[in-house]
């Protein structure tokens, strides 16, 4: 039994079956959770997230932030704020690229684990918090590593790429006579699943999923969902963007299957059942987008595409073709870029991710352009 079961199977037997969202968050976060380690990369099997699989997203994400720059007319300071930063390649990537808004960028990660702040803030340079919230304008890039979403208002962006999948679900299935609660209960000193009849699920899941079959599962995504609003408070102008592999719609996941929209990985591949193994691996959740009501949502594909992805690709393209009967390292560059390209816009993997906006609290009805 791991140290994280045992701490679960204490909880169940003080307190009765415990919410799967409850059990998730100590598998991932607590002291010997997934994430207290010193993080573990390539979460997908050969997967890695976009900005871990090279510097071109961080490219393009920089093209992003100058269009937003300019769309709030280039404020000074120009605050992104990073959710689940991670290891901090987002940022190192974004940077490196040099974007138009440098000198006004305040680049603040927020990241929950402690030993990725640690990671994050050994590979960028790091100032003190109070430097990029009370400073003074000019002097940009201003960089810092926070383990929450800093007290606003900020005139920015908040930006999260693949956070939301990692912020623990309820889980809700579809029986005979309604909607119930899957949570975690003791068999014989095992943890297992146990259905729980909650009025407030079975609103929930009439209201996202009324045509589900029998049998099938949703997740209710109540923590992503507050996440997104504290994210929006914390702006008082610009907008909160979540890359995220998810569906359109809730129904959609209840037919993806439950195997199919919470999944676990381990040692760069898939792991087993979700309650195996608490703490030594991941879980994450398919993103139902209906029940976080963006303004706006796009395939990453898009949106790459519309920063102009194919542009960069081409013209890696003909370099590799020029240089590479020399082979030097701008050929060897190219060549990387263009199979980062793909890798980023194939729609069986990156390129499906949905790129989901929100404006700012403040700005209800303005969509995020870039
Ligand atoms: C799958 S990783 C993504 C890391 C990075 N964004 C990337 O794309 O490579 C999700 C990260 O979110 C962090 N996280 C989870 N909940 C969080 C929260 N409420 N606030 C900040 N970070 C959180 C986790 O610790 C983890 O580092």
């Amino acid at each position: 039994m791991t140290a994280v079961e045992e701490v679960v199977l204490g909880l169940v037997r003080r307190r009765g079956a415990l919410p799967a969202d409850e059990a998730i968050d100590l598998a991932l976060y607590s002291e010997h959770g997934f994430y207290a380690g010193s993080g573990r990369a390539g979460r997908r099997g050969d997967f890695l997230t976009s900005p871990e699989a090279g510097p071109l997203f961080g490219v393009l994400v920089g093209r992003a932030l100058d269009g937003w720059w300019r769309d709030l007319d280039r404020p000074d300071p120009f605050v992104v704020i990073e959710g689940g930063a991670g290891t901090g390649m987002l940022a190192r990537t974004t940077l490196a690229a040099a974007p138009g808004c440098a000198r006004a960028l305040r680049w603040v990660c927020v990241e929950r684990s402690a030993a990725l702040r640690g990671r994050a803030a050994a590979a960028l340079p790091v100032e003190p918090a109070a430097r990029v919230f009370g400073g003074p304008a000019g002097g940009g890039p201003v960089v810092t590593v926070v383990e929450d979403l800093p007290a606003g208002p900020f005139t920015g962006v908040v930006l999260a790429n693949e956070l939301l999948d990692n912020l623990p679900p309820i889980i809700a299935e579809r029986t005979v006579g309604g909607w119930v609660e899957v949570r975690v209960g003791e068999e014989r000193g095992r943890l297992v699943e146990v259905l729980v009849p909650s009025t407030e699920v079975g609103r929930a899941g009439e209201r996202w999923a009324p045509q589900a079959p029998l049998g099938s599962r949703i997740p209710l995504v109540r923590q992503a969902a507050r996440w997104v609003e504290r994210a929006r408070s914390v702006l008082d102008a610009g907008w909160v963007v979540c890359i995220d592999y998810g569906a359109a719609t809730s129904t959609d996941l209840a037919e993806r299957g439950f195997d199919g929209w919470l999944r676990t990985y381990r040692s760069h591949g898939r792991g087993g059942g979700w309650l195996d193994d608490l703490g030594l691996q991941d879980i994450t959740c398919d993103v139902p987008a209906d029940q976080l009501q963006p303004a706006a949502i796009e395939a990453q594909a898009a949106w790459l595409g519309r920063l102009g992805i194919d542009e960069l690709a081409q013209a890696a393209r003909s370099t590799w073709h020029e240089r590479a009967a020399i082979g030097d390292l701008a050929a060897l560059r190219a060549r990387s870029r263009v199979s980062e390209a793909a890798a980023l816009t194939d729609r069986a993997g990156l390129g499906g991710f949905l790129v989901l906006s929100w404006p700012a609290g403040a700005m209800s009805g303005r969509r995020a352009s870039s």
